[in-house]
């Protein structure tokens, strides 16, 4: 017989992983788990449902790859009725901390490890109530495996976003960053429509109360700079920018481990601890120390937790708008300065090129480690709709 269990507590779920073989505690504390073969995102197992509610706003291309919505739903029921004689775990979990902007989420997962995962990186809400919101549901089958010939998938694994039924589905893959930036692309759709600028960047707040904002890449910094012991952190991934505000979209942070140590980065060391989540870092077989230096897995390790760890955190998740802009455009051809104060018009301009650097371990299939990369507002794999501005002076 299976279980579902609900909104079960960051304990339960850590009991669950444990219990399942799904994870190992390490010493500090925190879950370390392994993705198997997908230790990064997978651009080429992406898809948006083409429908003809969203079909002439959708920038179609590599990264926004259209997928038959028949086809869908019978990948969804699939999904749903293999999930269904499974144990699951279920979350009811906000997409961003905005009150008038946040999306809830019905979070269905087979693992009760990216369950946590999502509670981690989502917001977790005192009260949960879809009745004055459009409900989202996300269900994540990670050992569910597609069949490309019966599913129409391009191999093992997908993601999926369908505007029109509001879901995401997630079928056969371990690699938990999915889900978030899943939901980070829906939302990415739906608040430009809002008057809000959805953002790939982090944030934090000084002491006088202004607001910095990094915008860069996977790898470029964002986290780490955003976790600044003398400033106040909102978030360190996504954010959203709307008259009079900066929200951030999730309740948690996703930082890279590579070479981490308590001397260089602090606030995230101290992070690690129980509740948090370590993907694919080894870990002593005897101490259970992790091993930050150690890449056998991937250069992409990475630790999840819930802002709650962060002690100098701005506590509403939001704050006002900014006073200042970081571009993190990681220049591996050294044509720019070393810094640049950009005019207006060349803030503009650089915004939507987006000259920066991709870090390859953070997407599957990537051919080299780090290379130069044009990503239109320093995050063009999470936007479905089309770039472009109107400048007003
Ligand atoms: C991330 C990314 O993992 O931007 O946050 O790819
Ligand atoms: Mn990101």
């Amino acid at each position: 017989m299976s279980n579902t269990y609900n909104d079960l507590s960051t304990a339960q779920l850590v009991e669950q992983a444990l219990a399942r073989n799904e994870g190992q505690l390490a010493a500090n504390g925190s879950l370390v788990v392994k993705t198997g073969e997908r230790t990064g995102r997978s651009p080429m197992d992406r898809y948006i449902i083409e429908e003809p509610s969203t079909a002439d706003d959708i920038h179609w291309g590599p990264i926004n790859r259209p997928f038959d919505a028949e086809k869908f739903d019978a990948l969804w029921d699939r999904v749903e009725a293999y999930i269904a004689e499974k144990d699951q775990f279920v979350s009811h979990v906000h997409v961003g901390s905005d009150p008038e902007h946040y999306l809830p989420v019905k979070m269905t997962t087979e693992t009760a490890w990216q369950n946590l995962f999502g509670r981690n990186l989502f917001i977790r809400p005192d009260s949960y109530n879809p009745a004055d919101k459009q409900e989202w549901q996300i269900l994540n089958a990670a050992n569910f495996e597609c069949d490309p010939e019966r599913d129409g998938t391009n191999s093992n694994g997908t993601v999926m976003i369908n505007f029109a039924k509001r879901k995401v589905l997630l079928a056969g893959m371990h690699y938990a960053g999915e889900m978030k930036k899943a939901m980070f692309s829906v939302q990415n759709f739906l608040l430009p429509e809002k008057d809000v600028l959805p953002m790939h960047c982090s944030a934090n707040v000084g002491e006088d109360g202004q607001t910095c904002l990094f915008f860069g890449l996977s790898g470029t910094g964002k986290t780490t700079l955003s976790a600044d012991p003398n400033r106040f952190l909102i978030g360190d991934d996504e954010h959203g920018w709307g008259p009079g505000t900066v929200f951030n979209v999730e309740g948690g942070c996703y930082a890279k481990c590579i070479d981490l140590s308590q001397k260089n980065e602090p606030i995230i060391w101290d992070a690690i601890r129980f509740g948090a989540i370590v993907e694919n870092v080894t870990i002593d077989p005897e101490t259970r120390e992790p091993d930050y230096t150690d890449v056998s897995l991937t250069e992409n390790s990475r630790c999840a937790y819930p802002l709650e760890h962060v002690e100098k955190r701005v506590l509403e998740n939001r704050a006002g708008e900014p006073s200042h802009i970081v571009f993190l455009t990681c220049d591996m051809t050294g044509v720019l300065p070393p810094v640049s104060i950009l005019t207006k018009e060349a803030a503009a301009y650089h915004f939507l090129s987006g000259y920066t650097a991709l870090v390859g371990s953070t997407e599957m299939g990537s051919s080299s480690k780090l290379k130069s990369t044009f990503s239109t507002c320093f995050g063009a794999p999470f936007f479905p709709r089309p770039a472009a501005f109107t400048l007003s002076c």
